[in-house]
């Protein structure tokens, strides 16, 4: 009898999800516990659309597979990172206690088989556009999915990148810093839904999407070794700003949002990259776009320079060009991306979007 291949014999179990892009608005800059990555300060961020920013991964496990791997927008990594390795190791750790608690719901023994991940970003990676939050978010989601692991993940995303606990879920979310040495405490939270502030806008200055030569984490501690500064700030300041945010978010009042995020009509955040994140609303987005486009005018030959959302064009007033009192410079904006605070992580049902094929590798696509 002829040998069926290894692969057509064994099934293999795919699940596929997208996680969205978190900007924080009160941001978390250091760390009291490098391994379990524990921040010295709670944090808020807004939960992006997915529908302008997000990561896609799909899951696969099977018994034919030799042994787990990755592979990150197109390229194989090393799945041995110790960040991914904290991830795999806690999420199987869950599927096999909730085995041993008797639900026998899920694939059997499904945790012990090797498992192949691939995972793609609609959005440029490194650039201080959160791509790991999102990565990690997705990640955690995902194999959650795969390995019928339900309840507070939050907790293990943040083993994956401190920021990726928050875009577990969506709209407005605090990650509280938490208490206990364990990190047990050090867990998202949604404060409002993303339905809950229907005028709230985002615009992305995308001014380059190269990788930062200065990743956060090093960024963190290079602060945490030298600026006194920042434990006041974590310590002294931080604790009264999650306060007044969450009050602002809970009110919609954005003259205290943009306050406490900056002074002025809109308000702009820098992530640790060189894009600016602008938070505004809705009835202030075509003259602000306008006014960017007069003073950073698009490439005339480049690609699409406004993404996202549409906006109507508005003319300004010669006035308000005047009193702006600055010379255009051409180029400096690559592309805007508009977008809203959006859902978070969610399951794609669809099979064909699935990023692995039935061999368990990348489709040519993926
Ligand atoms: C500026 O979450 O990327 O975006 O935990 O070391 O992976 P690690 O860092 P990361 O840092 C995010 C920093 C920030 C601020 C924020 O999102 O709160």
């Amino acid at each position: 009898m002829r040998k069926m291949p290894e692969d057509k014999v064994h099934k293999i179990t795919s699940v596929t999800c997208t996680a969205p892009v978190n900007i924080a608005v009160i941001k978390y800059w250091g760390k009291r516990d490098e391994d379990l990555i524990l921040p010295i300060n709670s944090s808020l961020s807004v939960t992006l659309d997915q529908d302008q920013l997000k990561t896609t991964t799909t899951a696969a496990c099977s018994r034919s597979f030799k042994e787990d791997r990755i592979w990150l927008n197109g390229k194989e990594e090393d799945i041995n990172q110790p960040r991914l390795q904290s991830c795999l190791r806690e999420l199987r750790r869950l599927a096999r206690k909730r085995r041993s608690d008797g639900d026998s719901s899920t694939d059997v023994l499904s945790y012990s088989h090797k498992i192949h991940i691939c995972s793609v970003n609609n959005f440029p990676t490194a650039a201080g556009l959160a791509s790991s939050a999102a990565g990690y978010a997705c990640l955690v989601y995902t194999l959650s999915q795969l390995l019928g692991v339900e309840g507070e993940l939050s907790e293990v995303a943040r083993q994956g990148s401190g920021s990726a606990c928050r875009s577990m879920y969506g709209g407005f979310v605090q990650w509280r810093m938490g208490e206990q040495e364990d990190g047990k405490d050090s867990v998202a939270e949604q404060v409002e839904a993303e339905s809950h502030w229907q005028e709230l806008r985002v615009l992305i200055l995308v001014v380059s999407a190269e990788r930062k030569p200065v990743g956060s984490t090093a960024g963190m501690q290079t602060s945490v070794e030298t600026s006194p500064l920042l434990k006041h700030r974590a310590d002294s300041l931080v604790p009264g700003r999650m306060e007044d945010m969450i009050n602002a978010i809970r009110q919609c009042d954005f003259a205290a949002f943009g306050e406490l995020t900056m002074k002025a009509i809109v308000a702009y955040t820098f992530d640790a990259g060189p894009n600016a994140v602008i938070y505004t609303l809705q009835q202030h987005m075509a003259e602000f776009l306008q006014v960017v486009m007069q003073f950073f005018p698009p490439e005339t030959n480049g690609g699409q320079f406004l993404k996202g959302l549409p906006v109507s064009p508005v003319t300004l007033s010669e006035e308000l060009k005047s009193s702006i009192g600055m010379d255009p410079l051409p180029k400096g904006i690559r592309y805007i991306i508009s977008t809203k605070p959006g859902p978070g992580p969610r399951l794609v049902d669809d099979p064909s979007l699935h990023l692995l094929g039935p061999d368990g590798l990348p489709k040519k696509t993926a």
